[in-house]
C-alpha cells in the first residue's frame, strides 16, 4: 500500500538527534563483504529499504546475511552465483557495485545494466573502463553486462570523473589483482575512505582514498585482520536535519555527526545567517531571532564541494530566505525535480540551463505534491514545515529508502508531520 506524509505548519523544531550511519557507506561496504570467505559484522547499519535490498541481492548471489538491530553480519564463504537479477538489480543502482568484488575473487560477474532514474540516465561506462584497464573482458548481451579475467592485472587509470561508483567499483576490483594499480581523479568522498578502511580490514592494501589518488597495491589472497566495521554516520541525513532547523528556525543539535563531513554545508548555512557550532560528536544548528535568512549562490560539486545530494534541500531553505540566490547543479544532469512541486507551494524559481534562479519569497502554502527521488521528497518536507496550511506528500517510498523513520524523528524535534495511506 502506498503512504504519503501529512505535514501541517510546524513552528521552530527543537531538540537533539543522534545521526544513523551512512546509506552512501554501507551500500559500497555490502559489496565489498563479497571479496571475502570469512564472516565480516558491520555495526552502526542504518535500518533502510535499499540497505535490506542491497542485503537480498548479495543472499541471492548465495551469501548469508543476518540483521540484528543496528549490526548486519555477512558471511560470503558459500556464494555460488555471479549473476544478479534484473527484479533485485531494478530496484537499487547501486547494485552494480557487486561487479568489482565477484569480478576480483571469481574471475567473472553478469549484472544488468543499471536504468537511469529520475535524476539522470546514471551511465557506467567509467566502471566499465576501469575493469578493462585492469584487464578484464566486457561483454555487452540482452541488456546484461559480463565482466570476465582470468586474473586481473593492476594498471594506471584517471577517471574523466570523480565518479564515487566507478571508484568504489574499480578500488573494489584492484585489491585481488596482480601488481599495483593507481586511481587517478577518482572521487574523495568520506564513504570512499570508509570503504578503503574496510577493504583494509579484511586484507587489502590501499592508500591514499580521501583524495584523487589511490594506490591499491594488488594481493593473491585476504589475510583478514579483523571481522567488525563501523560504518560512518550519514552526513546526508545530517545536513537535512540541520537544514530542518534552519528553514524552521529553529534550534537542533545533532549527535554521533563528524563536522568535517558536513563542512560545505556549515560554510553555506553561515552564509544565510544560520549559526552552526561544531563540537567534538556533532553539531548545533540554530537561528539568531534577530537576523534574516538571506540568499546566496550554490554550485554543487564532487567532494569537498556543495554535495549534490544536499542541493534540493537547500533550495527549499533558499525559497524561504531574503534575496536571489542561484543554484547550479554540476553533477547530474537532471536534479531540479523538485523544482515544479516546489513552485506549486508558491515557490518562485526559474531554470536556465544546469540553474535554479530562486527568488526567495515570504510564505509558502501547502498543497498536495509528489517525491519524485530521494532528496527532492525530503526538500519537499522541509518546505512543508514552512508552508501555510497543510500539505500531502506521495511518493514516500523515495524517502524511506535514505531516511530511517524520517517522519517520526521530525516529530520528536516537534514537527507536526503524519505518515498515512495514500487513498
Ligand atoms: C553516488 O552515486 C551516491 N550513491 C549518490 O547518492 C550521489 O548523488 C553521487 O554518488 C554523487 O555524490 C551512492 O553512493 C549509493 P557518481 P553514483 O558515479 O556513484 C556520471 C543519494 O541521494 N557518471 O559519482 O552513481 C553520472 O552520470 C544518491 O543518496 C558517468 O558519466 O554517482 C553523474 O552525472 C543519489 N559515468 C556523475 O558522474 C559513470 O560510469 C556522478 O555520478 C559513472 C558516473
Amino acid at each position: 500500500m502506498s503512504e504519503k506524509f501529512i505535514v501541517e505548519p510546524s513552528g521552530p523544531l527543537r531538540g537533539t538527534l543522534e545521526i544513523c550511519g551512512a546509506k552512501n557507506a554501507v551500500l559500497p561496504v555490502l559489496a565489498a563483504a563479497l571479496l571475502t570467505e570469512k564472516p565480516c559484522l558491520l555495526q552502526n547499519v542504518p535500518a533502510l529499504s535499499d540497505v535490506d535490498s542491497m542485503s537480498l541481492l548479495i543472499e541471492s548471489l548465495g551469501a548469508r546475511v543476518a540483521r540484528e538491530k543496528n549490526t548486519l553480519t555477512i558471511d560470503a564463504g558459500d556464494v555460488a552465483s555471479l549473476k544478479a537479477s534484473y527484479e533485485l538489480v531494478g530496484k537499487l543502482r547501486a547494485s552494480f557495485l557487486i561487479m568489482g568484488p565477484l569480478l576480483a575473487r571469481f574471475g567473472r560477474a553478469k549484472v544488468p545494466l543499471p536504468g537511469g532514474c529520475a535524476i539522470g540516465s546514471r551511465p557506467v561506462d567509467l566502471h566499465l573502463k576501469g575493469f578493462a584497464a585492469l584487464g578484464a573482458k566486457i561483454d555487452h548481451s540482452h541488456g546484461f553486462v559480463t565482466v570476465s579475467a582470468k586474473r586481473l592485472r593492476g594498471a594506471k587509470i584517471y577517471l574523466d570523473f570523480p565518479s564515487v561508483g566507478a571508484t568504489e567499483n574499480v578500488m573494489m576490483a584492484a585489491v585481488l589483482a596482480e601488481g599495483q594499480t593507481i586511481l587517478e581523479n577518482c572521487a574523495s568522498e568520506p564513504e570512499i575512505v570508509d570503504l578503503a578502511n574496510f577493504l583494509n580490514s579484511i586484507g587489502g592494501k590501499i592508500r591514499g582514498a580521501g583524495t584523487d589518488t589511490i594506490k591499491i597495491d594488488g594481493i593473491s589472497s585476504l589475510e583478514q585482520k579483523n571481522i567488525t566495521h563501523n560504518i560512518i554516520p550519514d552526513r546526508i541525513e545530517a545536513g537535512t536535519f540541520m537544514v530542518a532547523a534552519a528553514i524552521s528556525r529553529g534550534d537542533i543539535t545533532l549527535t554521533n555527526v563528524l563536522a568535517d563531513h558536513v563542512k560545505p554545508v556549515t560554510a553555506k548555512l553561515k552564509e544565510v545567517n544560520v549559526l552552526v557550532e561544531e563540537g567534538e560528536n556533532g553539531v548545533r544548528v540554530y537561528c539568531d531571532p534577530c537576523r534574516e535568512i538571506i540568499a546566496a549562490d550554490l554550485k554543487t560539486l564532487p567532494y569537498p564541494g556543495f554535495p549534490t545530494d544536499m542541493q534540493a534541500q537547500f533550495m527549499a531553505l533558499l525559497s524561504t530566505a531574503q534575496g536571489t540566490s542561484v543554484i547550479t547543479e554540476t553533477v547530474f544532469e537532471n536534479r531540479f525535480m523538485q523544482v515544479g512541486e516546489l513552485k506549486r507551494m508558491g515557490a518562485e524559481i526559474k531554470i536556465e540551463s544546469r540553474s535554479a534562479i530562486v527568488e526567495g519569497v515570504e510564505i509558502l502554502t501547502g498543497t498536495q505534491v509528489a517525491a519524485s527521488d530521494l532528496r527532492a521528497g525530503a526538500a519537499l518536507v522541509l518546505a512543508a514545515l514552512r508552508a501555510e496550511g497543510p500539505t500531502e506528500i506521495t511518493g514516500i517510498h523515495h524517502i524511506d529508502r535514505g531516511y530511517v523513520d524520517f517522519d517520526s524523528r521530525l516529530r520528536e524535534l516537534g514537527a507536526s508531520i503524519t505518515r498515512a495511506d495514500a487513498e
